[in-house]
């Protein structure tokens, strides 16, 4: 993190507080498609325009809304390291719901299938991830006050979060190991087979650096992938983009569901 970025949350804070009082201390951080999953929660909108230092998500299927209701901060759209932000970017939003008050945080995201027991249209938790996007979003001086300078990573996605969402859910939901890529192009076939030698159950391009940035801060994390494509050379024919976002949508109902069910077991043991 830069120098300034303890300002720039502050100024993101700033910006947040002014639009509401409500301190929420669980939060949810939506992937792709997922933006009208905010609609299903009550709270004061924020739009991303109006947050210091927020950049705007450029893709398409993400709205850019911040809702903080009395238990529940939803964000509704991310910008990505293949978009060109600095991690500092990336991450401050995570930054920005610990200033609220948020202590546990709910990742998603949507993936590619390594491991061939996941069909697409499925929910999988994150387990363990490797971080292969050649950097780090704690880079840089460190500000103690806010976390250690090598923060432990042995638990990063709370095991009794899983635990949680199972039962939620209802469905011994499947887990697994995420690779983060940096992308934006799609994997190889061969990158594919070493991202499985490497111990990889699902490849994306986002979560990372906010789960990093999350445990440094002290939250607990759960991490959502919706399985929306079997990994490159592993299913038929070739990747698309439009396909990936359909399917992500497809699972939409139920991963809103789980996240529904997840907020209100985590404000009755509040
Ligand atoms: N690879 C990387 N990111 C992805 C994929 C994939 O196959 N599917 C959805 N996001």
């Amino acid at each position: 993190m830069q120098e300034q970025f303890a300002t720039q949350v502050a100024a993101a804070h700033d910006s947040v507080q002014r639009r509401t009082d409500a301190r929420p201390s669980f939060g949810v951080i939506l992937g792709s498609g997922l933006s009208e999953a905010a609609e299903a929660f009550e709270g004061d909108v924020v739009a991303y325009g109006d947050i210091k230092g927020l950049p705007e998500p450029r893709v398409a299927g993400h709205s850019g809304t911040l809702t903080v209701g009395k238990t529940t901060a939803i964000m509704a759209g991310r910008s990505h390291f293949y978009e060109g932000y600095s991690l500092d970017q990336l991450v401050l939003p995570v930054f920005l719901l610990h200033s609220i008050g948020v202590r546990t945080l709910v990742l998603t995201n949507a993936a590619g299938a390594i491991n061939p027991a996941y069909r697409p249209g499925s929910i999988v938790l994150i387990s363990d991830h490797l971080n292969l996007l050649g950097v780090n979003p704690l880079t840089g001086p460190n500000n103690d006050s806010l976390g250690p300078r090598f923060p432990d990573m042995t638990e990063v996605y709370d095991a009794g979060l899983r635990g949680l969402a199972r039962t939620v859910a209802g469905e011994d939901l499947a887990e697994g190991v995420y690779a983060a890529v940096p992308g934006p192009s799609y994997e190889t076939p061969a990158e594919v087979r070493m991202l499985k030698t490497l111990g990889a159950d699902l490849v994306g391009m986002s979560t990372v650096p906010e789960a990093i940035a999350a445990r440094y801060l002290g939250m607990k994390v759960l991490g959502l992938s919706s399985v929306t494509n079997a990994a490159a050379g592993l299913g038929e024919g070739t990747l698309d983009h439009a396909e990936v976002v359909e399917v992500g949508r497809s699972i939409r109902t139920r991963l809103i569901s789980l996240i529904e069910g997840l907020s209100a077991a985590h404000s009755h043991a509040d």
